[in-house]
């Protein structure tokens, strides 16, 4: 079990927090001088989470999308709140946290553009077969210009649809339309509750809503952004890929277990679909067997918000949230505040 560094002296006035990972500054330095900062002293396991959360030494956990807080974690623990770096915040059991008191902050806004970016260029990638090319290029297969050479698929005038239309999706929106391709989206797949033409601010007029089947069997770009929950767990199953056009092309920026991976692989293997490109898996760090073999794929390894000043910003946002949850104030992004009854 991995042991935590703590000093020797009696600090049980100052604040105190636990980094599951350094993050990028200026955020260690914010919280230092917030209070005490305790690090793992090797790989944070499971049981070492567990531990610090039952500990009774911590005020604040400042986690990773990768440290699951689950029901049992978040029964024994004591401490006030979470500060997740990141947006989503599906490592945690959100209902569980708010009926044991703990405060969960995330980090949305800041990498909003980044992420769509990414969706941007995994569609751009996989229709024109950029990794491909390029693995083509290095080996020193290219012996000169070809009228046939690596053919790929055009983007203007072509359909995306987003699964789902919040910051990212709308963000995703701007970007293709700007390419010259029809946007359409399904708000929320697993109600159909329509989206209020009010709701589209700037991107009236230029993106349609539809129902789930249509946009499923019409997209040739199908983009997923939607938060990774019960409901969504699994939405693009082996029905929706084989529903899918044979010609379309699935980008996943969200979260992986929203596609069923081992499914995809079938699909893209059988060519129900034409490739997909990835930024997220359903077991990261892992790959379903046969997914990296397959060349109709452009696989990321979740850097959606892989940039130098999103991630210090989207780290200054989380460690202002540890340091107003620590002070006993609902934290600038708190995504229970209804966890403490102040
Ligand atoms: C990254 O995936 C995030 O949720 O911030």
């Amino acid at each position: 079990m991995a042991s935590y560094a703590s000093p020797a002296p009696d600090r049980s006035a100052q604040r105190k927090f636990f980094v599951t990972t350094p993050i990028p500054e200026p955020a260690m330095t914010m919280l230092r001088r917030s209070g005490h900062v305790d690090l793992p002293s090797g790989a944070l396991s499971d049981t070492d989470l567990e531990c610090a959360c039952a500990s009774g030494r911590y005020d604040v956990i400042v986690a990773q999308l990768n440290d699951r807080f689950d029901r049992d974690v978040l029964d024994a623990a004591r401490i006030r709140g979470i500060s997740n770096f990141a947006v989503g915040y599906n490592n945690i059991d959100v209902e569980h946290a708010t009926a044991n008191g703990v405060m969960v902050a995330n980090t949305p806004e800041v990498l909003t553009d980044a992420t769509a970016d990414i969706a941007m260029l995994l569609i751009l990638a996989t229709a024109r077969r950029a990794v491909e090319a390029d693995t083509f290029m290095r080996s020193g297969q290219f012996d000169g210009w070809k009228p046939n050479l690596l053919l790929g698929h055009d983007i203007t005038d072509r359909t995306l649809g987003l699964v789902g239309f919040g910051r990212i999706a709308r963000a995703t929106a701007r970007r293709a339309v700007a390419f010259g391709m029809n946007v359409i989206f399904c708000a929320r797949p697993s109600t159909e509750r329509p989206t209020d033409t009010r709701d589209l601010a700037d991107l009236a007029g230029s993106v349609r809503s539809v129902g789930w089947d249509e946009l499923v069997t019409t997209s040739d770009f199908l983009s997923v952004h939607v938060p990774l929950n019960e409901q969504t767990h699994h939405l693009v199953n082996a029905a929706v890929l084989n529903a899918m056009k044979p010609s379309s092309i699935l980008i996943n920026t969200a979260r992986g277990p929203i596609v069923d991976e081992t499914a995809l692989v079938s699909a893209l293997e059988s060519k129900a679909i034409a490739a997909a490109g990835l930024d997220v898996y359903e077991d990261e760090p892992r790959m379903a067997t046969g997914l990296a073999q397959l060349p109709n794929t452009v696989l990321l390894p979740h850097i959606g918000s892989a940039t130098v000043s999103v991630r210090a910003e989207m780290a200054r946002l989380c460690a202002l949230n540890a340091i107003a949850i620590a002070a006993g104030t609902i934290p600038p992004h708190a995504v229970n505040p209804q966890a403490w009854d102040l």
